[in-house]
C-alpha cells in the first residue's frame, strides 16, 4: 500500500544531522506499509499510488509523543482537587483518605472493561490534540493480580485504539494499605511481580516514586537492580516536592528518563548529562497543583540534558492531556524555546522511552505518525493553546482524525 501526501505548506522537524528544528517544502511525501518511503521535491506519476492524500496548503510535523502518562485509573479524584482548593497540599489530601491510595481502592473494585471504555474515551482525546504514541504506567493496582491487570488493560487498548501504547510497570508508586509492612512490599515486587510480569512480556519499563514519604534510596536501588536483571529499562520519578538528589541517583542507575525535576539541583542534572539521561518536565502538574515550583528547563539543557516534555496525565496531579497546552505553559514557566518545546514533545520523548531511531521524526525510514496543522508558523501551536488548528491526524500512514 504507498500512499502519496500533496499540496504541503511545509514540513517543520528536527534534524538529527542538522541539530536543529528545520523546515522544507517538499512536493510529496511517500508512505509505504506505514513508513515514509521517500519525501521528494520532484514531480512524479501517481501510477503506483493507491491513495492520494491532499494536505490542502497545511504545515507537517511529527506526531506529538506523550512519554509519561498514568492513564490506567478508574475513577476522577475531583473531591481532592477541591480539597486542593481549600488550601490542603497533595500530601495533606494523601494522609486524608485521598491520593494515589483511593484510586488504588477504585481500579480494584472495577472491571477491565470499565476501565477499557474510559480509557478509550481519553485516547480519543489525546489523538484530537495531536498525540500519536502514549507511554502508558501501571501504578493504581499495587497487588501482583491488579498490577498485572492494569498492564493487560495496557495490551488490549494497544489492539483497540489507533496509536500505539507503550507500557510501564510502577508498582512502586505507592505502598498499598494491606501489606505487613514497607520492605515486604518491596520483596513482592521484587520477587512476584517483576518475575511474573516480564515473563508475560507485559512491560518495557519500570518506574518508581522516588520521593519522602514514598521509595526511599536503598528501595529504589533494588527495585531498579532487580527490574534491569529482568530486562526492563529504567524510568525515575524525582525531585517532584523536594530535592532527594533524585537526578543524581537516576544517573546511577542508568534510567532511559528521570521525570519531574522540579527541585533537582545543579549536580544530578549534570551527572544526568553525563550518563545521557533524557530529563522529562511536566509543567502540567506544576500548574494542577497550584504550585509556582516550574521545573527549570533552561538550566536542564544548558546543562546538556536531553528536554523532554509531557503530561503526566493521571486523577491526581494532573488531568490535562493536551501536549499543546504543555509546551506553552513549559515556554512560559519553564524558560524553553518554542523549538525547544517542539522538540521536546517530538524526537526528545522518543528519546526518553528508546524509540528515536523510528518516531519522532518526518524523515525517510520513521514512522508516518504526522499531524496535519492550518497554521503558519509552528509558533501558532502554543500560541492557540489548544489544537484547534489541528486539521488530521496520521498514524503510520493511516488518517485516524
Ligand atoms: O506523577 N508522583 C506520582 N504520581 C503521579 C501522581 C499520581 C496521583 O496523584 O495519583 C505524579 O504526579
Ligand atoms: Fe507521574
Amino acid at each position: 500500500m504507498i500512499t502519496k501526501i500533496s499540496n504541503i505548506n511545509k514540513v517543520v522537524s528536527y534534524d538529527i544531522k542538522k541539530k536543529d528544528i528545520v523546515s522544507f517544502s517538499p512536493n510529496y511525501i511517500l508512505i509505504k506499509n506505514g513508513i515514509i518511503e521517500n519525501i521528494g521535491f520532484d514531480e512524479i506519476n501517481n501510477e503506483n499510488i493507491d491513495n492520494s492524500i491532499d494536505a490542502n496548503n497545511n504545515i507537517l510535523t511529527p506526531g506529538f509523543i506523550d512519554s509519561h502518562t498514568h492513564l490506567i485509573f478508574s475513577s476522577n479524584r475531583s473531591k481532592d482537587f477541591s480539597k486542593r482548593i481549600s488550601g490542603k497540599s497533595y500530601i495533606d489530601i494523601a494522609n486524608s483518605g485521598g491520593g494515589i491510595k483511593s484510586s488504588i481502592k477504585s481500579l480494584r473494585e472495577t472491571s477491565s472493561d470499565l476501565i477499557i471504555d474510559k480509557c478509550m474515551k481519553e485516547i480519543n482525546n489525546f489523538i484530537k490534540n495531536g498525540t500519536t504514541t502514549i507511554e502508558a504506567k501501571s501504578g493504581y493496582g499495587l497487588s501482583l493480580l491488579d498490577e498485572i491487570r492494569s498492564l493487560e488493560i495496557i495490551k488490549r487498548l494497544n489492539n483497540l485504539s489507533n496509536i500505539d501504547l507503550i507500557p510501564t510497570f510502577m508498582g512502586a508508586h505507592d505502598f498499598p494499605e494491606d501489606v505487613k509492612d514497607r520492605s515486604s512490599y518491596v520483596d513482592l515486587i521484587c520477587e512476584e511481580m517483576i518475575p511474573e510480569i516480564t515473563s508475560r512480556n507485559l512491560a518495557e519499563f519500570c518506574d518508581i516514586f522516588y520521593e519522602k514519604g514514598y521509595f526511599d534510596k536503598n528501595q529504589t536501588i533494588k527495585i531498579a537492580n532487580q527490574a534491569i536483571n529482568y530486562g526492563l529499562d529504567m524510568k525515575l520519578h524525582v525531585d517532584e516536592f523536594e530535592d532527594s538528589d533524585g537526578a543524581y541517583l537516576a544517573a546511577e542507575i542508568n534510567a532511559i528518563s528521570a521525570d519531574h525535576l522540579m527541585h533537582s539541583n545543579q549536580n544530578g542534572l549534570k551527572h544526568m548529562a553525563e550518563k545521557n539521561v533524557a530529563a522529562t518536565i511536566l509543567p502540567g502538574t506544576t500548574l494542577f497543583l497550584g504550585l509556582d515550583t516550574y521545573a527549570n528547563g533552561r538550566k536542564i539543557i544548558d546543562y546538556g540534558c536531553s528536554l523532554a516534555i509531557a503530561s503526566d496525565y493521571n486523577p491526581g496531579s494532573n488531568t490535562i492531556y493536551s501536549l499543546p497546552i504543555i509546551m506553552a505553559l513549559s515556554c512560559l514557566y519553564c524558560g524553553i524555546s518554542i523549538n525547544e518545546a517542539f522538540k521536546a514533545v517530538t524526537y526528545n520523548a522518543a528519546k526518553a522511552l528508546k524509540r528515536e531511531d523510528s518516531i519522532g521524526l518526518i524523515s525517510k525510514d520513521y514512522a508516518a505518525d504526522i499531524l496535519f496543522w492550518d497554521i503558519d508558523d509552528i509558533s501558532e501551536i502554543p500560541y492557540w493553546f489548544g489544537a484547534d488548528k489541528l486539521s488530521h491526524v496520521m498514524k503510520k500512514g493511516k488518517l485516524i482524525l
